[in-house]
Order: structure tokens, then sequence, then C-alpha cells
């Protein structure tokens, strides 16, 4: 044996001697390690996004953790919320590997060095806890639907509430340093980042929409009494219920703190359902809004209750025609619905098909046709740039991107739009909207 390797023997005796008296009383008990496989028959039960899915044994009522697919062989391992007793929908309430999906005899597993792992059946990890080594001892499911891994103090080495995807559990918080943001899914097929977020920035909460065209995130909600700080910054945002009015009543709301601020803490209440309404979850949907689903276990069918939406006929926020796609790709929307297909000779009867017709880039192929009384999106949460309309229209026509510009003749503010999606009508003749359109 050479002196080189007989000192790497020795040296790596030495390291694996220190390891294991290091992590001797640091190991998960091989009684409470586990490893699922993703095979078998699929589950009886409607799931959300028509799912097919496979529970596997960890569940802590009405919390139970599956493999679940929307397309052929690509599978998410999700939590489930809602039980079997209620004949209720299932809703898909947290996520390991959105975007990123495993296959049939994919396994999901906890070693003895402490870390989670979802392997794909040909060993690729395709997500991980990070936590092997780091004195784990143990799993666990709790009753408001955090997964935890624990050290022999039970402390929280790592848990599932700090990485939502577009879901809060009540308890759940979105955090200044941690994850800030929900992101909506993409289709009900489709399980990627969509293009909506609902984001803790340092001093509001907004909600933000990033089509395919736009160059940055476009604000298409906020307000002064939703979570925000003017001195401070804010730290986190938690969905709570609270019991109140001697039970008859429970508040579902936004709690806030804040630092550096005089106002350390806030609230928001949502909701106000007259029932327990402890299982709740703050869902940013497909679409864009926001809503509070409600779970009541007492029920046997139906259990599920839609107790807040953000956007909607009767909302105080918003109505559904600030959604940027309530409309698809382009459309006019007045009252809550879609009623008009804008074009050159003027408003046509609208449909999914609504389209703005292509436009190529040299300024002597397009002209504009105007709407008056409308309101892009993006003005009402996103500040204009001051400047003259003819220069708003000039900034529009140099620019290839830009597929109309909009107007508010009152506060001389002028938006250029990348994308168009929907329009919604207002009485206010002073906004304008000007659509490029091919001279044929
Ligand atoms: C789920 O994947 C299986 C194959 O692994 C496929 O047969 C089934 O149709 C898929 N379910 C859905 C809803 O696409
Ligand atoms: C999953 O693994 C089992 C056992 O190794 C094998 O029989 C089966 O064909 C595999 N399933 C798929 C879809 O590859
Ligand atoms: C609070 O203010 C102190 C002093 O100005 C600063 O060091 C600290 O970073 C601030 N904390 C946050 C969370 O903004
Ligand atoms: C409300 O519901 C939760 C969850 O089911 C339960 O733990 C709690 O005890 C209930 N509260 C009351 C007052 O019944
Ligand atoms: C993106 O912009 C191009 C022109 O720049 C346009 O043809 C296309 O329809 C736009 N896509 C969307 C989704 O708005
Ligand atoms: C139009 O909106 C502006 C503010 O954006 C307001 O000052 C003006 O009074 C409005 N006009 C009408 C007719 O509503």
């Amino acid at each position: 044996m050479s002196l080189h390797s007989s000192l790497t023997m020795s040296l790596l005796s030495f390291s694996f001697l220190l390891l294991f008296t290091f992590s001797a009383k640091a190991i998960v008990p091989p009684s409470e390690t586990f490893r699922f496989v993703n095979d078998g028959e699929f589950g009886p039960y409607v799931v959300e996004y028509g799912a097919n899915y496979r529970v596997i044994s960890i569940a802590n009522a009405p919390f139970q953790l599956a493999f679940y697919n929307t397309t052929s062989n690509a599978f998410t391992l999700a939590l489930r919320m809602a039980t079997t007793r209620s004949e209720s929908l299932f809703r898909w309430v947290w996520e390991a590997n959105r975007g990123n999906p495993v296959r049939e005899n994919a396994t999901f597993s906890l070693g003895t060095d402490g870390n989670l792992v979802l392997a794909d059946a040909d060993g690729r990890i395709a997500w991980q806890s990070n936590t092997a080594n780091k004195a784990v001892v143990g799993f666990q499911l709790l009753p408001n639907g955090n997964m935890v891994l624990h050290d022999s103090n039970g402390k929280f080495i790592w848990q599932s509430f700090d990485h939502p995807t577009d879901t809060l559990l009540v308890g759940q918080s979105l955090r200044a340093g941690g994850a800030t943001k929900l992101v909506s899914r993409a289709s009900a097929q489709n399980n990627v980042n969509g293009a909506y977020s609902l984001v803790m920035e340092p001093k509001q909460l907004v909600l933000q929409y990033k089509g395919m065209n736009s160059s940055k995130p476009l604000v298409y909600f906020k307000s002064s009494v939703w979570p925000n700080t003017q001195d401070g910054t804010l730290q986190t945002v938690t969905l709570n219920v609270e019991e109140t009015n001697d039970g008859f009543a429970y508040d579902v709301l936004l709690d806030y703190t804040v630092a550096n601020s005089s106002i350390g803490t806030g609230n928001l209440i949502l909701t106000r359902p007259k029932y327990n309404s402890t299982l709740s979850i703050l869902r940013l949907g497909i679409d864009g809004n926001l809503r509070v689903f409600t779970y009541y276990d007492k029920v046997d069918s139906q259990a599920w209750e839609e107790t807040f939406t953000l956007f909607s006929r009767d909302s105080v926020w918003g109505n559904e025609c600030e959604l940027p796609e309530r409309c698809g790709n382009f459309g006019l929307c007045e009252e809550n619905q879609c009623v008009a297909c804008p074009s050159p000779n003027g408003l046509l009867g609208w449909s999914r098909n609504c389209q703005q017709k292509k436009v190529n880039c040299r300024p002597n192929d397009f002209g504009y046709y105007k709407l008056e009384g409308v309101n892009h999106f993006m003005s009402q949460y996103n500040e204009g740039e001051g400047i003259k309309e003819s220069d708003c229209g000039r900034k529009c026509t140099s620019d290839c991107n830009c597929l109309g510009y909009f107007y508010h003749r009152e506060t001389s503010k002028c938006w250029i739009a990348n994308e168009l999606k929907t329009l919604a009508k207002t009485s206010n003749s002073s906004h304008v909207g000007y659509i490029k359109a091919p001279n044929k």
C-alpha cells in the first residue's frame, strides 16, 4: 500500500468515525422511515382538475398525501383536503413538484439521513427537502395540514407551510426572506406556473399578472386597506380563522406583521361564515381570482363553500371585468360579462376567438381604431406616463411590441399595452383606447 492511499484510508476512516459520532443521536429511527411507490389502482373519488390519483398512507383527516396526474404518466406529489365520508370534491392544497412531474413507479421516501425525497422511477431526484444530516428524527403530518420534519427537541427543521404553491392553509404565511408569493396554476391540465401571483412586497400585498408578452408583471389589484405599511416592511401575511360573536360567526382573515413601524400588526377580515370555518383555504385561481373555500366537515355532502371571491358581482373589492383574462385574448367587458369584440368596423359579438388582427411592424402598414370609455386592466393600478395623447400614440407606433395604447385625458396619463386582453367599459368617456389594426 502506498503512503498516499493509506493516508487517504485513515483520513477516510477518521471522517467516517467523525460523521458517525456526530450523527449517532440524530438519525431517523428505521421504524420512522418510509418509502412509497407510485403504482397500483387509481382512487375512485372526484378530485380537483379531473385528476387520477393514488393516496399513500400518510394522512391526518381531512388531509391525505397522494400522487395525482392530469395528463398521462406525469404525476405530482400533493396534499389533498376533504374526507371520503363527506363525498365532496377533494382539493389539492399543497404540492411538492409543480412543473417537474414524476412517472409511474416514482418513490417518495424518508431515509435515516432525514432527507425527504421524491425520486422518479429511474432514480432522478425530482424534489427533496434538503434536510440530510440536519438532525431530523421524524416526520409528521399535523392536523392543520402542515407536514414537518422535526429534531429530537420537536423543533421543525423543515415544514411544508414554508413552501406554498397557489394555496394557503389556515396558519400558513407568506414571509419576508421565505416564500413571499402564491403563483397560479397554468390550467387544470397543465400543472406549471401560470400568469398570476399574489405577492407580499415590502410595502403591500398585490396581485400581479405577467402574460407571455408582458415585459414586466402588471398589478391588477391592490388596496390601501389590504395588508400594507407606509413606514415599515411587511414581514408576514397569514391566513387565520377566529371564532367571534360567541361562536355564531367565524372571521376568516389575513393577519399581518410589520417590522420597523409604529403599527406592528394588522388584519383584514375577508369573510365571516356563520359556522365553524376553521378548515378554510386561500387559493389564487387559474383565472387570477382570489378565493376562500371553506370545508365544513359536519355535513355529509357538498362540504365545500366558496366563502370569499375577490372579483365578483357582489364584491366590494372588484368585479370580474378587472380580471386580465376575463374575456380571453381580447374583449370588451361590462358588468362582469364579455359583451363585444372590438374591431376596426365597430363592436362585434364576443366569442372566445375574439382576436386583434395581426399587425406587422412597419408604421405605414398599420393604423389605429379608437374606443371611447374603456379601461385597460393595466390602467387602474399601474402608474401611467404623463405625456400628451399624441406622444403616447407616437410611442406605441415606434414600438413593435405595442398592440395599442390607453389614455386618460383628465390626468394626461398614457399606458402602452403589450397585451390587450380584457378592456372594461366605463362611463368615463375621457378614458380612451387606440388599437393597432393593419391597413390591409
Ligand atoms: C394518468 O396517467 C395514467 C398512466 O400513468 C393514464 O392512464 C391516465 O389516463 C392519466 N390520467 C389523466 C387524468 O390523464
Ligand atoms: C413498475 O415496477 C414494477 C416492478 O418493478 C414493474 O413490474 C412495472 O412494470 C413498473 N411499471 C411501469 C409502468 O413501468
Ligand atoms: C429595521 O431597521 C433597522 C435599523 O434601521 C434595520 O437595520 C433593519 O434591517 C430593519 N428591518 C427590516 C426588517 O426592515
Ligand atoms: C372547529 O373545527 C375545528 C376543525 O374541525 C375543530 O378542531 C374545532 O374544535 C372546532 N371548534 C369548535 C368550537 O367546535
Ligand atoms: C404577443 O404579441 C404579438 C405581437 O407582438 C401578438 O401577435 C400576439 O398575439 C401576442 N400574444 C398574446 C398572447 O397577446
Ligand atoms: C373621469 O375620471 C376622472 C378621474 O379618473 C374624474 O376626475 C372625472 O370626474 C371622471 N369623469 C366622469 C364623467 O366620470
